[in-house]
């Protein structure tokens, strides 16, 4: 099977290593891709988000299986474009991308589907003053302000200062975009990534991820800084019952809507006392949970995605997994969030443990840093306590001057702090 997978951060580079050890693979091609894929895939460039330069790719490469990574372009239309020239594709249409694309639909289908959730309230820019004034005024304590444009995960604020929810709310105004001001969901949270298949949903292993720049979940949200998986403190049936209240009935609202979904759902879910509500959807593999969940998966993983996108998941055997835990942790450059610093030489990745997010090489061949998360490491054993010691023990190896990560990735896990 001829492969090419859309995409360039840490989860592409999870994909690619995935699909390599699957025996049904032959060949991987990725787009555009980072400076640590080259020894899984060749590398081609090109604009990801332009569906007929995509198609075209696709089709003089003569793949068998477009994988799309990143929600952009799913969101443009790009599954669309390679479905009409019968490429097969992994990845929802453009139409059942709204389910991340757009707040207001993903609310709409939830209601119909009967799905608990935050109560939401929209601002488009431009609304006057007196408006987002009472409309703050209808939220709180803790103020939860969402860019409603596309922001993989990256523009919400979580905050019980007023003045920095205001603050948000006029900086995603002046970017153009509409704000969603959401009533905050208390719980433990919970990333369950689902394959979709028009109605028939297989669950990954449930993971969590640590959005806060800093320990403690302090600073500023980021697009994540690390992950685990599985959960030792979800309920026995906590899956199960995110598939059945959750999942399942999201996705056969899409069928009935004529938007039938196929590819990744991804449910961001908060665990409250009455079990699961939804924090928010994703039209795609979650970043960088999916660099945890996809370490300890055990089914081959073309062949698995190859069914997602041939409709013929439902005939697959249950997935297998290895024992034990995973857990990623990201190393971010210099200022991320606010303006990571880019070009500084990094030393020590060579590791199979080491996933690329933002990586180039400079014009002397040295590896560099090239985007706000730059690496990612993995660690996986029997507890989690081993999963931790594995992948800091490699973190301790690399050198990014100015570089930071969080040292309690699944810490309070291992310390029992968290309960439901
Ligand atoms: N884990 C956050 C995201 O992928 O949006």
């Amino acid at each position: 099977m001829r492969i090419l997978v859309i995409g360039s951060g840490a989860r592409e580079h999870a994909l690619l290593l995935g699909l390599s050890q699957d025996p049904a693979v032959s060949d991987l091609h990725v787009v555009p891709g980072n400076a640590g894929m080259a020894d899984l895939a060749t590398l081609h460039k090109g604009t990801v988000t332009d569906p007929a330069e995509m198609t075209q790719l696709a089709t003089s490469l003569d793949v068998d299986l477009v994988v799309i990574g990143p929600e952009i372009p799913l969101v443009a239309g790009v599954a669309d474009a390679l479905r009409e020239k019968g490429i097969k594709v992994f990845g929802p249409n453009k139409d059942a991308a709204r389910i991340e694309g757009s707040k207001a639909f993903a609310k709409d289908v939830m209601a119909a589907a009967g799905v608990k959730t935050a109560h939401a309230e929209a601002l488009s820019p431009g609304a006057p003053n007196d408006d987002i004034e009472a409309t703050l005024d209808r939220f709180g304590p803790t103020w939860v302000v969402k860019d409603d444009g596309l922001a993989g995960g990256k523009g919400v604020v979580v905050t019980p200062d007023r003045d920095a929810a205001r603050a948000h709310v006029d900086a995603v105004h002046a970017a153009g975009n509409p704000v969603l001001l959401e009533t905050f969901l208390d719980g433990p949270e919970v990333s369950l990534f689902c394959l979709v298949d028009g109605e028939t949903v297989v669950p990954l292993l449930p993971a969590q991820d640590h959005k806060r720049v800093g320990n403690n979940d302090e600073g500023p949200n980021t697009g994540g800084m690390g992950a685990y998986t599985p959960l030792p403190w979800l309920p026995e049936d906590g899956v199960q019952r995110i598939v059945d209240e959750v999942c399942v009935p999201v996705a056969k609202e899409m069928v009935a809507r004529g938007c039938s979904y196929s590819g990744l759902l991804y449910a961001g879910l908060a665990w409250g006392q009455d079990g699961p509500a939804v924090v928010e959807f994703n039209c795609r593999f979650g970043d960088p949970e999916t660099q945890a969940v996809l370490a300890l998966l055990k089914t081959p993983l073309g062949q698995l995605l190859a069914s997602v996108a041939e409709g013929t998941l439902a005939e697959q055997p249950p997935l297998e997994w290895e024992d034990g835990y995973a857990l990623t942790v990201v190393l971010a450059a210099q200022n991320y969030p606010d303006s990571p610093r880019t070009g500084d030489v990094i030393t020590g990745a060579e590791n199979p443990a080491v996933l690329h997010a933002g990586t180039a090489r400079n014009a002397n061949g040295e590896l560099v840093s090239a985007g706000g998360r730059v690496l990612n490491v993995i660690g996986t054993g029997p507890t989690l306590t081993d999963a931790r010691d594995a992948a800091y023990a490699v973190l301790g190896t690399i050198s990014l001057d100015g570089s930071h990560y969080r040292s309690d990735i699944a810490l309070p896990a291992v310390e029992g702090r968290i309960s439901v």
